[in-house]
């Protein structure tokens, strides 16, 4: 069976640092217990307003050995430049607002100027994984593999947030859109929302390599410590697997 990457995204034990000023809670020392439990990789987005994860953190955390870490960003140039420097295993572009509350959806690849290209280029050509964070929409992936993306990232937040009989009809999309990706030879990971009930779905889709998890567990180890979160998110995914 093809290996499901968990990459657990530690932007909120920044925002749970910053909330005091301090140190505490780490980030890398949170990326090294999510790794310790069973976690494939680790997830950042260094933002513009730098509201959770800091240029310190992206670097240090570029710096642990054994780590794959997974960089999300703007793909604008100064995010460009940094990326190039801290030379991550993968880099997920995504739109970014000065206003929103996290990632509102994806990247509209059909109207994005000549710099996305350029962006994907300059990051591809060190030698980066590049995704790109999209709706699972047949013309939006079509149009990553144009502009030489490796990977698509689709976005799970409309499957995870709607009730549960209206699920089946979105993880559907996110089923063909999988199904596209594969035909078009990028990578598919998929993230935004999901948790130990919602992921199973996902992991269900066996195109699907790579899911990018952070605020459900941030949030379960507040009851349950981050390593027991991490390792029952890793219990879903295989009870996922299996049903394909
Ligand atoms: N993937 C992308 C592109 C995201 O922007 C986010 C949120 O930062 C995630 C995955 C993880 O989402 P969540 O924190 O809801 O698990």
């Amino acid at each position: 069976m093809t290996p499901l990457r968990l990459s657990v995204n530690v932007d909120h034990v920044a925002t749970l640092r910053n909330a005091r000023g301090g140190h505490f809670p780490d980030p890398v020392e949170a990326a090294r217990a999510c790794l310790a439990a069973g976690a494939d990789g680790i997830t950042i987005h260094l933002r513009e307003d730098r509201r959770h994860i800091r240029d310190t953190d992206a670097t240090r955390m570029a710096a642990e050995p054994g780590l794959r870490l997974n960089f999300e960003m703007a793909a604008t140039e100064e995010m460009v430049g940094i990326a190039l420097g801290l030379r991550p295993a993968a880099c997920c572009l995504v739109p970014e607002k000065r206003q929103e509350l996290t990632t509102e959806g994806g990247l509209d690849l059909l109207r994005a100027g000549p710099d996305l290209g350029a962006a994907i280029r300059r990051l591809a050509g060190a030698g980066i994984e590049v995704s790109v964070f999209v709706e699972p929409d047949a013309a939006q992936i079509a149009a990553a593999a144009r502009l030489g993306a490796q990977a698509v990232e689709l976005h799970t937040g409309t499957y995870a947030e709607a009730a549960p009989q209206a699920r089946p009809a979105l993880l559907a999309r996110l089923r063909a859109g999988a199904e596209a990706a594969a035909a078009h030879g990028l990578a598919c990971h998929a993230g935004h929302g999901l948790d130990v009930t919602t992921v199973e779905g996902i992991a269900a889709i066996p195109q699907i390599s790579e899911v990018s998890i952070g605020y459900f567990l941030v949030g379960a180890a507040v009851f349950e410590g981050l390593p027991a979160a991490v390792r029952r998110m890793r219990e879903a995914i295989a009870r996922g697997r299996a049903q394909h």
